[in-house]
């Protein structure tokens, strides 16, 4: 293990325990990862090497040269955030979109293939002490931080709404899972196969008037748009919000500076743009800069 610096993250290699397509494109990895389990917090991500670490060696082993490019590719890792956790177990698991040759790959591996992981990585969520009412809000695959963060909530005993969003019903997943931790889960699909029909922010702008309430708190994560109008919702409303962002990213840990996100105008006392895998990828609505 690699330590960075005195936290506990470093480099794992973590097998795959199961690894299932739970809705349409969209696929659920549970890996065995006990450090990462003991640490984790809600809203933090992790690093994948999609490629397996055991092709990589055997490929290795045999290429007198190179190893092939397969072994490699994509030469980036990819980020994911912490979707569930078992402490006691020592599991994580990732859930995700296949968009790409990334997500692709992953999609293929079996139990029993060894994944190299970086993490846990970045700001998560504050999870408030306030009994205010909480709305937990995803647009998409947005819903992967969801389930951790309302663990914690369930565990400190707090009660929570859920709004999920999708463009269709066979595209949504984490409905019964969080309805099962004791959120209260209301949907919207675009297309009105599920739920109400249209944007989830509909949705937000409803829980919103009906919540109205200084100690109210809104968590988010989904595309940059969907978190652009939440904010401006939650700003009309004088509610805090904190949004997970999904920006590229490279190496995960504040060394490329691949993953800039602009301050808001008036808290550049920063002097620089944020790093959205230090500084974030959890933000404050107010401190980022989203349209
Ligand atoms: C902190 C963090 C957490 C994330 N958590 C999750 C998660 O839990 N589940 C999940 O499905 N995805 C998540 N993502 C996004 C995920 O990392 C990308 O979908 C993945 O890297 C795509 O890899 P790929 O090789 O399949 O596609 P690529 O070939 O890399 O990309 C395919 C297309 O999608 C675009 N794209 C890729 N990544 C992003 C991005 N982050 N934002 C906007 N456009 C992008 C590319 O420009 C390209 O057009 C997260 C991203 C970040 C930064
Ligand atoms: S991804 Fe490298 S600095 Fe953020």
């Amino acid at each position: 293990m690699l330590e960075f610096g005195r936290s506990k993250k470093g480099i794992f290699s973590c097998p795959v325990l199961t690894n299932d397509e739970v809705a349409r494109g969209i696929f659920l990895m549970r890996l065995l990862a006990p450090e990462i389990a003991a640490s984790v917090r809600p809203g933090q991500f992790v690093n994948v090497k999609v490629s397996p670490e055991q092709d990589a060696k055997n490929k290795l082993q045999t290429a007198t040269c190179h190893p092939p490019l397969a072994t490699c590719f994509p030469l980036l890792r990819r980020p994911f955030s912490v979707c569930e956790v078992d402490r006691q177990a020592g599991t994580i698991s990732l859930i995700w979109k296949v968009i790409g040759p990334g997500t692709l790959a992953l999609a293929h591996h079996q139990p029993g293939t060894i994944l190299s992981i970086i993490g846990p990585l970045g700001r998560g969520f504050d999870v408030p002490n306030s009994a205010g009412p909480l709305a937990l809000v995803a647009g998409g695959v947005g819903v992967a931080p969801l389930p951790i963060l309302a663990m914690e909530l369930a565990a400190r005993g707090k009660r929570f709404d859920v709004l999920l969003g999708s463009r269709t019903a066979d595209e949504i997943w984490g409905r019964s899972e969080l309805a099962a931790l004791g959120g209260d889960v209301r949907m919207a699909t675009d297309d009105g196969s599920a739920g109400e029909k249209g944007f989830v922010t509909k949705l937000l702008e409803k829980w919103l008037q009906e919540n109205a309430s200084l100690e109210a708190q809104v968590f988010a994560c989904g595309p940059m748009p969907m978190l652009a109008v939440v904010a401006k919702l939650c700003r009309e409303a004088r509610m805090p919000a904190q949004l997970s962002i999904e920006t590229m990213m490279g190496c995960g840990f504040g060394i490329c500076m691949g993953c800039p996100i602009e301050p808001a105008a008036g808290v550049e006392k920063l002097g620089r743009y944020y790093l959205a895998c230090l500084d974030g990828p959890v933000f404050s609505a107010e401190a980022i800069r989203l349209s």
